[in-house]
């Protein structure tokens, strides 16, 4: 997956249709700004079995096309292992219910498993859950890019802070 030199960065919510495709895309998008490509890996899974092989919701793949001009209409839904939970540096989930599904696959004394949203900017709003947009209408895709947007960023900072790049 990954050599001793990459950082192995897992993104998941339930489904891995609308919110850890996104989150996946925009982290990627921020690390090939800052020509960090080579020094990451970089996924996205779900907790769920239910969109195993799927591509993205078309709320995702549309709000990624107009707001950044990305296609992640190529993703490709998978679930979440015990494997993926070994062998990432950084688990970051959407939610807590989806954190807390996570944490059942951990085995003892296993790296943490990370909330999305404790990278907010504004303190207010750090420990919430990105909100499942999933049958909802574009507002709630445009909502969730805004916050993964915000907080991807946030992460990557501290990624690389914590590592001296
Ligand atoms: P996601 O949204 O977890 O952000 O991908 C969902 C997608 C599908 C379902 C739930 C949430 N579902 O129940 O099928």
């Amino acid at each position: 997956m990954s050599d001793s030199s990459t950082t192995a960065v897992m993104f998941f919510c339930l489904g891995n249709i609308c919110r850890s495709p996104l989150a996946e895309a925009l982290f990627r998008h921020a690390v090939e700004e800052r020509c960090l490509s080579e020094r990451f890996h970089i996924e996205s899974s779900g907790t769920s079995a239910y969109h195993i092989g799927e591509p993205p919701d078309p709320g995702s793949v549309r709000v990624a096309r107009e707001r950044l001009g990305l296609d992640i209409s190529g993703q490709r839904g998978q679930q979440l292992t015990r494997d993926h939970v070994e062998q990432f540096h950084y688990l970051v989930a959407m939610d807590r219910s989806n954190q807390r599904n996570a944490l059942a696959l951990r085995g003892p004394g296993e790296k943490s498993i990370i909330l999305l949203r404790d990278f907010e900017p504004s303190p207010s709003h750090r420990g919430r859950d990105v909100p499942d947009p999933w049958g909802g209408g574009a507002s709630g895709f445009e909502e969730v890019y805004e916050i993964v947007s915000r907080c991807t960023r946030r992460l990557l900072d501290h990624i690389v802070e914590g590592e001296g790049r």
